[in-house]
């Protein structure tokens, strides 16, 4: 099903006291070209009368993904101010920038696939989200600014593996990434996971290098927009910092289950754990999958932590706060919630301290 939720769109730069429309598009779709594994498209194997069926999960090459970026990229700064009065500054690469690198890169004119670089928000199973913003992903940003301040020896003294879920954009992780490479030794690992691997390819790993460049002073964030040149050097010092400052990124594509779990925690052991998700939960087909994942990665943790920042409703989807807590109590998992500092502001929302019951 193809559809737009209420708040489309980068919902992040919305201002959402507007009225709330549902507004589900009536369409339902017969059949989505879908990816494969490495970001291909591929036509649904069941027909005209199917859905897309899910895609499968997929570690991704780093270094690949930085070699594909252009040689500029052009980006826009979100400025946060967290509830201790600290200021962050996100620079996210610009959707439109995206729609350029995904045209030129179609070189024999078979046209690019420019879904959900549009008006849609979600098409199940093809494309869930990913390229924008969704405004959870700032409240869990400001508070992992705010936790995670008065940590000495990196964003921890014990090696902290924070997994993002649902990553898209990635604002939550690149808020402690830009914490984890002000310090001389981060001892931190970070795993983005996100259904599209173009979603990780073209957003979430320019976004990273866009917020070293605000930790190196190759960037001034100052500047509400600008753009920033690439260059094989950059590239090759932005692994080099990363290497010394113990830093360590992968990047995950695919559905939730349990060959992804796999690939997030290959051995079923992890240390000390972050897991993160904003905006993950609604759809309540995929509820249960999500709620697996999570608690499984969770039981694998010796020092296990996770927030799932989410709206309360998800109108004419039927996900939100509620069914999440009900599966999650269903499953073996609890959540408290945080306080927020959001009065008064758009669609009412959440974020949640989940741990094993
Ligand atoms: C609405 S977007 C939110 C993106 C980002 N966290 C934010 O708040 O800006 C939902 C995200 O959940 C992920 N997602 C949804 N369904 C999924 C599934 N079945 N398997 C894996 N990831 C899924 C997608 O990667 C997508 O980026």
């Amino acid at each position: 099903m193809a559809f737009s939720f209420s708040f489309a769109g980068d919902d992040i730069e919305q201002e959402l006291d507007n009225e709330i429309e549902q507004v589900v598009s009536p369409e339902i779709a017969q059949v989505f070209p879908t990816e494969n594994a490495n970001g291909n498209r591929q036509e649904n194997a069941l027909g005209n009368a199917a859905m897309a069926v899910p895609l499968e999960p997929n570690l991704l090459n780093l270094e690949e993904l930085y070699q594909s970026l252009p040689d500029r990229i052009l980006y826009s700064v979100l400025e946060l101010r967290t509830a201790a009065g600290r200021t962050i500054k996100l620079p996210r690469r610009e959707l439109f920038d995206v729609r350029v690198q995904l045209i030129a890169e179609d070189s024999h004119g078979q046209g690019a696939d420019l879904t959900g670089l549009g008006n849609d928000d979600i098409k199940k199973n093809v494309y869930e989200g990913g390229y924008k913003s969704w405004e959870c992903s700032e409240d869990l940003a400001k508070i992992l600014r705010d936790e995670y301040e008065g940590e000495e020896g990196g964003v921890g003294t014990e090696e902290l593996h924070c997994i993002e879920l649902g990553c898209g954009t990635a604002l939550p992780s690149l808020a402690l990434f830009q914490m984890a490479l002000s310090k001389s030794r981060a001892n931190t690992r970070f795993t983005l996971a996100d259904y599209n691997a173009e979603v990780l390819r073209l957003v979430t790993i320019p976004n990273l290098l866009l917020s070293w460049a605000v930790v190196t002073e190759r960037l001034d964030a100052s500047k509400p927009e600008d753009e920033l040149d690439i260059s094989p050097e950059m590239i090759t010092a932005f692994f080099d910092d990363l290497k010394e400052k113990d830093i360590s990124i992968r990047t995950i594509s695919g559905s939730w289950g349990n060959e992804f779990l796999n690939l997030v925690s290959p051995e079923g052991n992890l240390g000390r754990v972050l897991v993160l998700a904003s905006e993950t939960i609604y759809s309540p087909e995929s509820l249960v999958p999500f709620t697996k994942v999570l608690l499984d990665i969770l039981s694998q943790s010796q020092r296990p932590r996770a927030y799932v920042a989410a709206k309360r409703m998800y109108f004419g989807v039927g996900g939100g706060v509620e069914e999440f807590k009900n599966v999650l109590a269903k499953m073996g998992g609890s959540a408290q919630e945080v306080e927020l500092d959001v009065a008064g502001r758009g669609v009412a929302r959440a974020v949640l301290d989940v741990s094993k019951s």
